[in-house]
C-alpha cells in the first residue's frame, strides 16, 4: 500500500489525526509518542507512557463507498495483523487473540495478559463508509501499569523480548500491508480460526451469563446459548466476556 506517514510527539489521539489527514489522502499512517487522550473501546481510556509503547493509527480512505456490514473485516485485519507482528517479532511467546480484537500473551505463569488493543472507528457519509481508521496500541517497553490496568497488561519488555518500538512499528506496517491484500473472507476465516472459541464456554461479563459459542454472524457478533435457558444469544463488539484463552 502507499502511504503517507505522519509522527508525532504527542497527540489527542492517533485516530483524532488519521481521522482528519485521511480526508486528503487515500492511505495515512499516523505513530506518536504519546496521547493525551488515547481511546480504547466501550469508551475506555488508552494509557501508555511516553515513547515506550506503539501508538499508530492508518487511516484508510474507500474507493468505492462500503456499508457498514462492508467494512466489519477492518477488525478482523487489525487484530491478526498485530498477532502475527508479534508471533514474528517474539517467537518465544504465545499469543492468543481474544475476542473480539484484543491479543493477549501467555506469561511464564500460565496467565494470559492483554498486550495489544484495536479501536476500529469508521466515517460515514449517510449510511456509507467513506474511511476506516485502524487504531492499534501495542505495549512495548513499559513495566509499570496504572493500578486499574496493571492486573491485566504486560508488554514485550516484560514477556523477555527487548525491542524498540520503531522495530514494532515496522513489523506491524508490513503485517497490515499482507492482510490488505487478502479477501474479506478470507479475513474472516483466519480470525475465527485464531480466536478458537466455537464450542467453548464463556461468561458475559455485565450479566454473569455463561455460554456456549455456537457460531459467528457475517459481522463478526457471537451467536452463542445459554447454559441454563438454552436461549440463543448474540454477543458483540460492546460485549465484554470472559473464556479460557488456552
Ligand atoms: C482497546 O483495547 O480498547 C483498544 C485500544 C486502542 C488503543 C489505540 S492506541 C492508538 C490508537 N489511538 C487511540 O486513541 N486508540 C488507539
Amino acid at each position: 500500500m502507499k502511504y503517507q506517514r505522519y509522527h508525532f510527539d504527542t497527540v489527542t489521539s492517533t485516530n483524532d489525526f488519521a481521522k482528519e489527514l485521511v480526508q486528503s489522502t487515500d492511505c495515512v499512517v499516523v505513530t506518536a509518542d504519546f496521547q493525551t487522550k488515547g481511546r480504547g473501546r466501550n469508551q475506555n481510556t488508552w494509557l501508555g507512557e511516553f515513547g515506550q509503547n506503539v501508538y499508530i493509527s492508518i487511516g484508510i480512505k474507500h474507493n468505492q463507498i462500503k456499508k457498514v456490514e462492508e467494512v466489519a473485516y477492518f477488525q478482523w485485519l487489525g487484530a491478526l495483523s498485530v498477532l502475527h507482528a508479534l508471533q514474528n517479532l517474539c517467537c518465544s511467546v504465545k499469543f492468543r487473540l481474544k475476542y473480539p480484537n484484543d491479543v493477549y500473551a501467555k506469561l511464564g505463569n500460565g496467565k494470559y495478559k492483554k498486550i495489544s488493543g484495536i479501536l476500529v472507528e469508521h466515517q460515514f457519509l449517510g449510511e456509507y463508509c467513506i474511511s476506516t481508521v485502524l487504531g492499534i496500541g501495542i505495549n512495548v517497553k513499559q513495566t509499570l501499569f496504572p493500578s486499574e490496568i496493571k492486573n491485566n497488561a504486560t508488554s514485550l519488555k516484560l514477556l523477555g523480548c527487548e525491542l524498540e518500538v520503531e522495530q514494532v512499528i515496522d513489523e506491524l506496517i508490513e503485517s497490515v500491508e499482507a492482510k490488505l491484500s487478502l479477501l474479506p473472507f478470507e479475513i474472516y476465516e483466519q480470525w475465527i480460526k485464531e480466536l478458537n472459541i466455537l464450542e467453548k464456554e464463556i461468561t458475559l461479563i455485565n450479566t454473569g451469563q455463561r455460554c456456549i459459542v455456537k457460531n459467528f454472524d457475517e459481522i463478526g457478533q457471537i451467536i452463542a446459548k445459554d447454559i441454563k435457558s438454552n436461549q440463543i444469544i448474540i454477543i458483540g463488539n460492546g460485549d465484554t466476556i470472559r473464556y479460557d484463552l488456552s
